[in-house]
This record gives C-alpha cells, structure tokens and sequence, in this order.
C-alpha cells in the first residue's frame, strides 16, 4: 500500500494547511512521529532517528527530497510526496524543532567492532586514502552544518546510505559516493556499530 494510504487509514493525512502551517512541533507530532518517533527519536532501524540532527543537513535533505535529489528506493516511497508537501516556513520550523530534541544513543554491539570502527572513524584509512570520517561529521560524531549527525543513528540505516551511496542511487553526494567506495563491507559495518552506540 503506498504511504499516504497508509498515513491516512491510520488518521494521519498532510493537508496543505497542515504542511504550511509553518508549525514545525505540530507538523513532527501529527505527521513526521509515525514514523521517526516522538521528537525524532525513532526506535525502528527502518526510519533515521532525526533527534539533534544539525539543522542545515535536514533542511538540505527536506529539499534534496523534494527535488528527487536522494534517489534510492526508500526516500522515493517514504519521503518525495511528504517533502513534496512541505513549504519553506515548514521545512525551517521542522529543522529547528528536530535540532533542538535532545541526542539519543543506540545500542552498543560488539567490543572488537567497535574499536575498528572508532579507529576508522577518527583516523580514516590511510592506505587507501580515505579521511577520518570526524573531519566532516565532528570528533564525536554530532555534526556540522550540513555534514550530517551520525552519533546514536542505527546502524541498519547507516549500512544502508553507505550502499546507495556506493551503487549511485543517492548521487547527489560525490564525497561520500567517493568515501563508501573504499569500504568494504566489515569495515562499513564496524563503522556503523561505531556510530549506533556513541
Ligand atoms: C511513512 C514514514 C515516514 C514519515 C511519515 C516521514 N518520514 Fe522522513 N523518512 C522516512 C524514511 C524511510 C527515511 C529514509 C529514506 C532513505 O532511506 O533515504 C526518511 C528520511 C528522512 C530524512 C533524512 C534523514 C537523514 O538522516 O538523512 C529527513 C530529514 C526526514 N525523513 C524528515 C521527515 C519529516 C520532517 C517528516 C514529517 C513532515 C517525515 N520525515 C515523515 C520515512 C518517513
Ligand atoms: C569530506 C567530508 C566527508 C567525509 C570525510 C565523510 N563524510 Fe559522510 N557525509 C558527508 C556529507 C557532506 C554528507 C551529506 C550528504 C548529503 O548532503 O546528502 C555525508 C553523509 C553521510 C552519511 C548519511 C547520513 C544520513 O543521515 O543519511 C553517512 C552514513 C556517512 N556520511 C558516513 C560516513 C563515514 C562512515 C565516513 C568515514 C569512513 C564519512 N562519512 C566520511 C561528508 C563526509
């Protein structure tokens, strides 16, 4: 069943009103909660947390949505029509409102994971060229601008845009096209391990 449908059996339907109300914290309660929890704090692995996610990256996205720019799979069902909706006084609360929701960590996994992912994390991998992922996305992972907030995000998520980014459907980044194509496999994983549990 195609999204809407699925928002509006359950009661939830995006009126023009609603998405140009400009009112972000009712738009995210009303609307963005069922899927990316309450203040963003999603607790299903299949939707991003957006909880203290940097307002620039979330704005970014909200557009890069609307104008087809993240083309995998997942955004095309879930996100083209709700963004599609949204003016620009509503993308501006909704990114104001999720930033200032406080952070969240997720689970922590395994401990020789782990490690390799914080050492790839804060050191990159020299041999292949790859920069510390914390140059961009911040020491502790928390963000900057629209380098996006990665601390506490799960880790099936991050696996995920890592991949589109390698296969080119989310193309519209050419660094992290570039970044999530020296990663092999373990090493995206231990990563995002890292990442889930910080
Ligand atoms: C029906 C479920 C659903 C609803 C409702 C929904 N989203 Fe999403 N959203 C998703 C999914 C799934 C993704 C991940 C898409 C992908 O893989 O690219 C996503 C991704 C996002 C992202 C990108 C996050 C990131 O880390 O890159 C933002 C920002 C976002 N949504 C904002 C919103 C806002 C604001 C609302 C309310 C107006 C909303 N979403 C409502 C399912 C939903
Ligand atoms: C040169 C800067 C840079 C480096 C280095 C970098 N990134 Fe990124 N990353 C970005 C930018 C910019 C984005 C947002 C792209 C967009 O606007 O869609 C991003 C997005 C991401 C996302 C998607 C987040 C989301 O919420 O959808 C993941 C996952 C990610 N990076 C992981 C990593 C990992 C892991 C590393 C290190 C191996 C890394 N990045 C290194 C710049 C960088």
């Amino acid at each position: 069943m195609p999204v809407i449908a699925l928002l509006a059996a359950a009661g939830l339907t995006l009126t023009p009103a609603l998405a140009q109300s400009g009112d972000g914290a009712r738009i995210a309660m009303q609307i963005c909660s069922g899927c990316h929890g309450v203040g963003g704090r999603s607790e299903s692995p299949m939707f991003p947390k957006l909880n203290a996610q940097t307002p620039e990256y979330i704005e970014a996205q909200l557009k890069g949505f609307r104008e087809h720019a993240r083309g995998e799979n997942t955004a095309r069902d879930y996100m083209w029509g709700m963004a599609a909706l949204l003016d620009a006084a509503a993308v501006k609360s909704l990114a104001d409102y999720f930033s200032h929701q406080p952070a969240t960590r997720g689970a922590t996994g395994d401990a020789a994971l782990t490690t390799k992912g914080q050492e790839i994390f804060e050191r990159g991998l020299p041999d292949k060229g790859v920069p510390a992922c914390a140059t961009c996305h911040g020491a502790e992972a928390q963000g900057a601008g629209t380098f996006p907030r990665l601390a506490g995000q799960h880790k099936e998520y991050l696996l995920h845009q890592i991949e589109v980014f390698k296969n080119g459907t989310r193309g519209n980044a050419p660094v992290m096209s570039a970044v999530a194509h020296t990663l092999n496999d373990e090493q995206a994983k231990a990563v995002a391990v890292y990442l889930q549990s910080k």
